[in-house]
């Protein structure tokens, strides 16, 4: 077996800023008053991923999630701890990150596609994959600012997907993205998953999960609070009040992919 992932005793300390202006803070100091407090995101945290696991990375909002997934894709540092990851790592975290809101979709596309690692000419292959994928029409070639979130969505998650990796990472976002894109998001991540890549998807829809994740990671408050089998996960978080509900019920997942994800 070959190690995707791992993080060691990863540690994440942040600082919380009261004021936004050197004038506030001044004058907050000067009343003996707090300006900022710091406290750990993630707390010690460990694990190990071995390539093509699927993994479902679960907990309530403010959990530590993205913090965690920004370690992974090795935009942001651990305090202390170390993360290794083996390849590329590709996806997205919150919708809209890496988008220049006066630059078209289409420079968008080869903006974000060369932060994800893909060359010039790469990009130019795959553009008709990648437009077709997102299926904004004429909106393509105006700025992405005016664009609806889940428009955002749509193109993030169209690059991402066209990149080669060895690990992708979709981070809650199918939440904005209409029913006919979040099925299409799905298939396309199973087949991601079925290729052998190993799969960090973030949702708080525990049907989605079932379908598509091998293993349950849930963060609570930045500590790991659960390692291990899927169903076991989502009723350690009391996320499945519909236990009659056939997972493998086609009908259900729909229903709850249309609604919140
Ligand atoms: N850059 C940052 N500076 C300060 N606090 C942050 C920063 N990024 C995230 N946080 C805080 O860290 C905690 C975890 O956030 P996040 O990882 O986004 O949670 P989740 O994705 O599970 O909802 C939250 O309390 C959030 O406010
Ligand atoms: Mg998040």
């Amino acid at each position: 077996m070959v190690v995707s992932i791992e993080v060691d005793c990863v540690t994440k300390e942040f600082d919380r800023h009261f004021q936004r202006t050197l004038k506030q803070v001044t004058v907050a100091k000067l009343r003996g008053q707090e300006t900022k407090k710091s406290f750990l995101a993630l707390k010690d945290v460990s694990f190990t991923v071995e390539q093509g696991e699927a993994i479902g990375l679960m907990g309530l909002n403010g959990s530590g999630k993205s913090t965690l997934l920004k370690h992974v894709m090795g935009v942001m540092r651990p305090t202390s701890g170390q993360v290794r990851t083996r390849g590329r790592v590709s996806g997205l975290i919150a919708t809209g990150a890496g988008f220049h809101p006066q630059m078209t979709g289409r420079e968008n596309i080869f903006m974000n596609a060369a932060i994800l690692g893909m060359t010039k000419s790469e990009t130019e292959a795959k553009f008709d994959d990648i437009a077709g994928f997102a299926d904004v029409g004429e909106a393509m070639d105006t700025p992405v600012g005016n664009y609806s979130s889940g428009m955002f969505a749509r193109l993030g998650f169209a690059v991402a997907v066209h990149v080669d990796c060895d690990v992708f990472i979709a981070d809650e976002v199918l939440a904005v993205g209409d029913q006919p894109f979040k099925k299409k998001c799905m298939k396309k991540m199973e087949q991601v998953r079925d290729s052998g890549v190993t799969l960090f998807y973030v949702s708080h829809a525990a049907q989605s999960v079932r379908k598509m994740c091998s293993r349950v990671i849930v963060l609570e408050k930045g500590v790991v609070g659960f390692d291990g089998d899927v169903n076991a996960g989502i009723k350690y978080l009391h996320y499945d009040d519909s236990d009659d509900v056939d997972p493998e019920d086609e009908q259900s997942t729909d229903a709850e992919l249309g609604s919140d994800v």
